[in-house]
């Protein structure tokens, strides 16, 4: 059940092998939980990340707490697959179980059959908290593992208590679950490490690791051919005690005279594989990591020949042997001869340098526990929990980059959190243009005010955006007023400015929501003579002159259309005539001169050349002065 009873199966498995240190340092990985009301409850609380099921690293679950009676330890399903669903527009329900009587992963299936976001486990003991393993001896279980898809934690018992007691007066408890700072996150690279085994033969835990390897190799390859990962692979061995180490156990399961051992396939010590056959094929894969590293400077190849060698070499096939690795690794372009030498002598009586590496690694450092669980994930230095699935890696490892340096593949529509779904996450949107500021990421929904047709619109994004510069009015017409009649268009909306909404002339209004046509007969600005009829249209209006008389818009007048009767009409236009003619006579005159003086100095110029003349200074002072 707890990560206590797999380890114990794995030593009972490995057979009298014990770990090379004396007392396992266990780091319980933990997420922050804060009680946000009522009031005497609130407060910051730890909780234990449950190692199946998704956690939800990077990001934060908000929702109010539900407890069933009839089922407290959640061992038997609730029967009804909404009993715990939110209802619409509120928050989802964080369901708190007993712990005991049944696999804490069954607790969680259950709960989240029932529609639970997230499930606590109670723990029913007064003490440090334990990380809840996935059940790794029963194979229904393997079933219904997979499809856990919430996360869950175990919190401490003073805290369930609590929390049940206040539930079961009827209160409503909400709480958050934080997963944030679960991974450190302190600059642009993430460095993890994954914790496997060759064997492909122990079961749905071996199976579970091969799908994960496949399913994240492309996530992988481009996050380390990007630079934004550092990935180095580990595999865990055993030593033999010194007595033992001519037993034929010992001899069957360790290389190198005793010192690295890995637990018979079969468990057997007889038929088939032995445990030195996967320490030696363990032993290969991290050579391969190294040479395709060191020679081809493309460490990423490890993941093509993991996933190539489970194809190609199965034990089931009795291929997991040397001459079947080496196959595959030729046909990825290594050098079978380097990997030979990487590994060394399986047979002598020293230490393998790479081999006890993996051994001193194996021993926790820093903020790291030991590795004592199989398949283990690290991410910048603390240990992963959830279940091996790419999406839920994934997020772990995009958690792991400070913010705003994550790459592309982080901010994929397939990490989305999908908080602007409901209620647009809290962010200012235009319903109208269908433009909203709320932008879904691993982390979250931040709101940002978008960029829409190469148009940037500024604001704080929550409760404000407003569309600048150039092109504006193309969106949504600028949020400006705007509106159609009788097929003429009016707008709010200038591109010659680059922010606001103003009224065009003929409205007035706040040019955001309204712009009201002027009515310039009643308000006595147009068309006001004694000859003039008005006449209101929208956005403007129309001015007709009683009798012979023809309207001057310009001039807001009426004038004769034969001239005579309308004075101001007869002299504006004498006026302009008379202009019109002194203009151009005076521009006659002007070009005559100006022709002639550019003549007369031309021929001056000409006759200069043959005659010396008196007065030279004088036709050069002309020509600068035409040049
Ligand atoms: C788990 O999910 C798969 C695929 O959706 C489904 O076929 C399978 O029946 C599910 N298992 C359980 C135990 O519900
Ligand atoms: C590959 O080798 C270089 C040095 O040659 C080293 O700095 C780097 O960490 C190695 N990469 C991996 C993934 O081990
Ligand atoms: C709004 O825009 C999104 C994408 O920008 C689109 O998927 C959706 O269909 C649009 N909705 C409407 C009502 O136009």
């Amino acid at each position: 059940m707890g990560s206590v009873a797999y380890n114990l199966l794995l030593c009972l498995a490995c057979f009298l092998i014990v770990t090379p240190y004396v007392e396992a340092r266990f780091v319980v990985e933990m997420n922050s939980l804060s009680v946000t009301s009522p009031e005497d409850l609130k407060g910051t609380y730890t909780s234990a990340i449950g190692n199946f099921g998704v956690p939800d690293y990077g990001g934060t679950l908000a929702g109010t707490v539900a407890y069933s009676k009839d089922n407290s330890a959640a061992c038997s399903e609730f029967g009804s697959t909404d009993k715990f669903k939110s209802k619409l527009g509120g928050l989802p329900t964080i369901v708190v179980v007993d712990r005991g009587d049944c696999y804490f992963a069954l607790k969680v299936w259950n709960a989240q059959k029932a529609g639970a976001a997230a499930v606590l486990v109670a723990d029913d003991r007064d003490e440090p908290l334990i990380t809840m393993d996935s059940p790794t001896e029963d194979t229904a279980a393997a079933d219904y593992l997979e499809n856990i898809t919430i996360p869950s934690a175990l919190i401490e018992k003073s805290l369930g208590d609590k929390l049940k007691t206040t539930v079961g007066d009827g209160k409503v408890v909400s709480l958050k679950l934080d997963w944030r700072e679960s991974v450190p996150h302190p600059d642009e690279r993430v460095e993890y490490e994954f914790w496997t085994n060759s064997n492909d033969e122990c079961g749905p835990k071996c199976q579970a690791q091969i799908e994960f390897v496949k399913s994240f190799k492309g996530a992988a390859q481009i996050l380390e051919k990007g630079g934004y990962t550092l990935f180095t692979p580990h595999y865990i061995t055993w030593y033999c005690p010194e007595a033992f180490i001519t037993s034929r156990q010992c001899k069957s399961q360790c290389i190198n005279q005793g010192r690295y051992c890995a637990p018979d396939p079969e468990q057997d010590f007889d038929q088939g594989y032995d445990g030195k056959d996967v320490v030696l094929e363990n032993l290969r894969e991290i050579c391969v990591h190294k040479v395709a590293n060191e020679t081809l400077a493309r460490p990423w190849l490890w993941w093509d020949y993991v996933t190539d060698f489970q194809i190609r070499c199965p034990m089931s096939a009795k291929k997991y042997n040397q001459e079947c690795a080496e196959e595959v690794i030729s046909s990825l372009g290594l050098d079978a001869k380097k990997i030979r030498e990487c590994m060394g002598d399986s047979e002598t009586d020293s230490e393998n340098k790479i081999l006890k590496g993996e051994q001193e690694a194996q021993i926790g450092q820093g903020s790291r526990g030991d590795v004592t669980m199989l398949p283990t994930l690290i991410v910048n230095n603390v240990q992963y929990r959830g279940k091996l699935d790419r999406g839920a890696v994934l997020k772990a490892i995009c958690s792991g980059f400070e913010e705003k340096t994550e790459p592309p593949v982080c901010l994929s529509p397939e990490m989305e959190t999908n908080e602007c779904l409901t209620n647009n996450g809290g962010c200012w949107e235009d319903v109208k243009a269908n433009i909203t500021a709320c932008k879904d990421t691993f982390r979250g929904r931040v709101c940002e005010c978008p960029l829409v047709n190469g148009v940037q619109f500024q604001g704080d994004g929550y409760t404000s955006c407003e569309a600048n510069g150039q092109g504006r009015c193309k969106i949504h017409n600028g949020g400006c007023w705007q509106e159609t009649k009788d097929s003429k268009t009016f707008s709010a909306c200038s591109d010659s400015k680059a922010t606001g909404c103003e009224c065009p002339a003929g409205f007035k209004g706040d040019g955001v929501s309204k712009c009201e046509d002027i009515d310039e007969c009643q308000s006595k600005t147009a068309c006001q003579c004694s000859e003039c009829n008005c006449k209101n249209t929208w956005g403007s209006y129309d001015c007709e002159c009683s009798g012979d008389l023809l309207y001057i818009r310009e001039n807001d007048v009426c004038i004769s259309k034969k001239g005579g009767t309308a004075r101001v009409g007869w002299v504006v236009s004498m006026i302009v005539l008379l202009g019109i003619a002194l203009v151009a006579a005076g521009g006659y005159l002007v070009y005559k001169y100006r022709l002639r003086s550019y003549m007369d100095s031309e021929i001056r110029a000409i006759m200069a050349q043959y005659m010396p003349l008196d007065s030279q200074n004088e036709v050069h002072h002309h020509l600068n002065e035409e040049t």
